[in-house]
């Protein structure tokens, strides 16, 4: 008998379930095409984190593709919150995919009468601390050719050029590919990217060739409280070189402090003043939501 682990309860198309009895078709689309939305939503203590911001991005993805939301917010709300009780209302990371189901023969073209595939599955999240701004876990990077597709923004699991990219920084012996389209920064493989310079801080603009990260969109929003000033502007390559710091957000990293890019050190190898400062801001308003269960 295989032994349940913990965290690992699934909700698959109605039913919460054991990981190791979820099957899917193979004519799933999603499978066969990666024919998918996604989306990761964090939860700190039993609490998920930015969930509305979280279903909007998906209902932007599902519209993007044409895929009919199963569900309201209200059933996702449920869903979300019975899953993390069922894998014992901790911290862990929500993910959770939409595909646009089985179909009865492989074929390009969507059927009419189609049902989506809905799954949600739980892992274990650690939680940065403040303890963890005075010893971060830095990250190190290369610079890659963005030879991605032109719907960035759209949450897809179609990720095969991001897992190339991805591999490419691994093969390199660093943790993160930074991505970059026509000479200009776009973001990482699995992460949205911001820069300082000269104590500004700068990140590309929205657009068709990045994903609009929720975790980025906050510390945008927690630096305009704090009166730090933040610009989206088109990134040069150039500029990464001579940038005072850089940092990479996502919900799995929250905001992560890069040392070194394409083997050179980043403000000599130490995390950054102003990421001190942000990383400190942003963890928080972490603490805010989650108060009194966040230490
Ligand atoms: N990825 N850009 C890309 C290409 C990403 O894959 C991600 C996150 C982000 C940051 O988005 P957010 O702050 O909403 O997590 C930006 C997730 C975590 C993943 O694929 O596992």
């Amino acid at each position: 008998m295989i032994k349940t682990p913990r965290n690992s309860v699934v909700y698959l198309n109605g039913s919460f379930i054991p990981q190791q009895d979820a099957k899917i078709s193979i004519l799933d689309r999603g499978f066969l095409f990666g024919d998918s939305i996604y989306e990761v939503i964090p939860v700190y203590q039993g609490v998920p984190f930015r969930l509305s911001q979280h279903l909007q991005r998906l209902h932007y993805s599902l519209d993007a593709i044409k895929l009919v939301t199963p569900f309201t917010d209200e059933a996702w709300t449920e869903i979300i919150h019975s899953l993390v009780a069922h894998n014992g209302h901790g911290s862990q990371s929500i993910y959770l995919q939409i595909t646009r189901g089985a179909a009865s023969t492989r074929d390009h073209a969507i059927p009419a009468d189609i049902k989506p595939t809905v799954l949600l599955m739980s892992s274990p999240l650690s939680t940065p601390s403040l303890e963890h701004v005075e010893a971060p876990s830095a990250l190190t990077a290369i610079c890659v050719n963005d030879f991605r597709w032109g719907h960035c923004d759209i949450k897809s699991t179609s990720l095969l050029a991001n897992v190339m990219l991805r591999q490419q920084a691994q093969e390199a012996g660093v943790d993160e590919a930074i991505l970059i389209r026509n000479g200009q920064l776009t973001e990482g493989s699995a992460s949205n990217v911001f820069i300082v310079k000269d104590q500004i801080v700068l990140t590309p603009p929205k657009s068709e060739y990045l994903l609009g990260g929720i975790t980025r969109d906050l510390l945008i929003e927690i630096m305009a409280q704090h009166h730090i000033e933040c610009r989206q502007e088109s990134i040069p390559q150039q500029a990464l070189v001579e940038a005072d710091e850089i940092w990479v957000t996502s919900s799995a990293k929250e905001l992560a402090p890069l040392t070194s890019l394409d083997g050179l050190a980043i403000n000599q190898g130490l995390p950054g003043p102003l990421w001190k400062k942000v990383a400190e801001l942003y963890i928080s308003f972490k603490r805010q939501l989650c108060v009194p269960k966040l230490a």
